[in-house]
C-alpha cells in the first residue's frame, strides 16, 4: 500500500545573515545565490516527503520581486505541493527579514520540479500526499496542469533543439 505524507511534514524553512561575498555592487544579494538557495531548500521538501534521493527536473519561471540587503536575513521556506508518479512539485517563497523590527516581506517564489530515484538511480514511485487545508488543496488541484504545461515545453524545447 502506498505511504501517505502529510504537507506539513515537507516543510523546510532555512534563514541566513545576508554576507558581503554573496553581495553585488548595490550591496544587495545575488540572483544566482538566491536560486542555490530556492533549489536546495526545495530538495529537502522533497526528501522529506519521499524519504529517497530527488534530481530537479525544472524551475518554474523565478521573478525577483524586490532585493535582499547585506545584514538582512533570507528566509526560504518550502513545501510539496503536488505529487504525481516519480515527480512532486515544491512551492519555495523567499522573505527578507529585517534584522532589527523582524519584519518579513516575499522578495521571490517559484515551483520546482523533481524526480525520485532508488538507490540504482532509477525513478521510483512517491507517495501520495495528504492536504489538511483548504490552501494546500487548492495548490494541489492546480498541479496536474501545472505539470502539462511543463511537459509541454520540455517537448517544444526537444523539437526545438533538433
Ligand atoms: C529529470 C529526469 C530524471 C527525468 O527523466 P526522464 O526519463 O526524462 O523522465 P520521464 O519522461 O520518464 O518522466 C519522469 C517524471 O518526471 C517528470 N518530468 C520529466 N521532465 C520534467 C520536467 N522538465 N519538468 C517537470 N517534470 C518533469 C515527468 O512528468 C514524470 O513524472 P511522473 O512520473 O510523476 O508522471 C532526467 O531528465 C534527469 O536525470 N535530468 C537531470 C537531472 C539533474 O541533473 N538535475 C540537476 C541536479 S539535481
Amino acid at each position: 500500500m502506498s505511504r501517505h505524507v502529510r504537507v506539513a511534514e515537507t516543510r523546510c524553512e532555512m534563514s541566513w545573515i545576508v554576507m558581503p561575498s554573496q553581495t553585488n555592487a548595490l550591496g544587495t544579494v545575488f540572483g544566482g545565490q538566491v536560486m542555490a538557495w530556492i533549489d536546495v531548500c526545495a530538495a529537502i521538501s522533497a526528501q522529506r516527503f519521499c524519504r529517497s534521493d530527488v534530481v530537479t527536473a525544472s524551475m518554474d519561471q523565478l521573478v525577483f520581486e524586490a532585493p535582499i540587503k547585506h545584514g538582512w536575513v533570507a528566509v526560504v521556506i518550502g513545501h510539496v505541493t503536488w505529487a504525481g508518479t516519480t515527480s512532486m512539485e515544491v512551492h519555495v517563497e523567499v522573505l527578507a527579514e529585517d534584522p532589527y523590527s523582524g519584519a518579513r516581506t516575499q522578495t521571490a517564489e517559484a515551483r520546482l520540479t523533481f524526480v525520485a530515484l532508488d538507490a540504482d538511480g532509477n525513478k521510483r514511485r512517491v507517495p501520495t500526499l495528504l492536504c489538511e487545508t483548504d490552501e494546500q488543496r487548492e495548490a494541489q488541484n492546480g498541479g496536474r496542469e501545472r505539470q502539462q504545461a511543463r511537459l509541454e515545453a520540455r517537448a517544444r524545447a526537444r523539437r526545438g533543439a533538433t
